[in-house]
């Protein structure tokens, strides 16, 4: 069967903002924020609060924050590394964090510094300061479905840093096929895996990229196996600059215009969205890669 509701975790502003070579001036990432929230999204991953070097995309974080209006409750995650990083977080009011773990070494190192092993006990601290604050924590986990380095990265590896993960008390943890590599049979038995180890379908959440078109596929085995909140990016912006070969995420038009054929509610204006994404792209200077903003919003 299919689920009566999904829960959209839109990552447009911070996964598809973080690898644009353009780079974006802070009223714009804060239009787009309100454009997407006007389009009746509702969870919206904003901004990072990690190395400014490693991610100069973000560097404005703060500014982003003071300049975005209040979300009425609306959930504004932002991802947090460390704790220099909670400490911006923090003071700038956020409620709601993600740590971001590897499921392999290479990955762990390329985008963390920090073996697998460190990296988890970087995120130690985090997790347990951020939930005395009463933040809601959630955990990434990457290259679920293989690595550009390592290859195939079998499934025990990834349930084994995914326990690990929320075993330090995170509320949600996010399978990200960090370079769209995976396909359903495989995602399937990803999803079992993690039920099997006791992380259920009500804590787990799916994020796509789209390098080899799978995304919606893959997106349909999991919400199939019981998982309801998937993660996407408006117009299909994204990627991750310590991935090689990682481009956009899954669409969330793509994924809207799937769940309305489906019958399954999201509360989102798709016309609104998609003329949100096309605009965005004219600030980009490059077109969208979703076929259903170029269906219903051309430029
Ligand atoms: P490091 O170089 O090992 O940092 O980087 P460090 O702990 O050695 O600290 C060095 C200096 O950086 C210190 O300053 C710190 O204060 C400062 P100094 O004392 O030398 O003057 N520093 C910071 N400054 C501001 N904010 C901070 C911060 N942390 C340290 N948070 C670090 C380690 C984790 C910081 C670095 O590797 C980093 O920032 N990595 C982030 C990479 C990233 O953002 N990647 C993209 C997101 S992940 C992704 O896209 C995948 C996902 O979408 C899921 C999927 O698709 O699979 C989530
Ligand atoms: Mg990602």
């Amino acid at each position: 069967g299919l689920p009566e509701r999904v829960t959209i975790y839109e990552v447009g502003p911070r996964d598809g903002l973080q690898n644009e070579k353009a780079v974006v001036p802070v009223e714009v990432k804060a239009e787009f924020v309100a454009r997407l929230a006007g389009a009746g999204l509702r969870t919206i991953e904003t901004t990072s609060f990690v190395h400014p070097k490693w991610v100069p995309q973000l560097a404005d974080a703060e500014d982003l924050l003071a300049a975005l209006p209040p979300s009425g409750g609306a959930p504004r995650p932002v991802l947090v590394p460390n704790e220099r990083g909670l400490d911006r977080a923090l003071a700038n009011g956020v409620t709601e964090i993600a740590i971001f773990g590897s499921a392999t070494e290479t990955f762990a190192r390329r985008n963390l510094n920090r073996t697998v092993d460190e990296s988890i006990a970087m995120f130690e601290p985090v997790v347990a300061r951020a939930r005395a604050e009463g933040l809601w924590v959630r955990a990434y986990v990457s290259m679920v479905c293989g690595d550009p380095w390592e290859g195939d990265v079998p499934i025990e590896q990834v349930v084994s840093v995914s326990s690990r993960l929320m075993d330090l008390g995170c509320s949600q943890l996010s399978l990200g096929d960090t370079i769209g590599v995976g396909t359903p049979g495989q995602v399937t038995a990803l999803i079992e895996a993690h039920v099997a180890a006791g992380i259920g379908t009500d804590r787990l959440a799916v994020h796509f990229h789209d390098t080899y078109g799978q995304a919606l596929a893959n997106t349909l085995a999991a919400l199939r196996a019981g998982v309801t909140t998937v993660d996407a990016s408006a117009g299909g912006l994204g990627g991750c600059p310590y991935a090689e070969s990682a481009t956009g995420n899954l669409a969330t038009e793509d994924l809207v215009w799937m769940l309305n054929g489906l019958g399954i509610d999201t509360g989102v204006d798709l016309a609104k969205l998609a003329a949100t994404s096309q605009w965005m792209a004219g600030r980009l200077g490059r077109p969208s890669p979703s076929r259903v903003v170029q269906a219903l919003a051309p430029p």
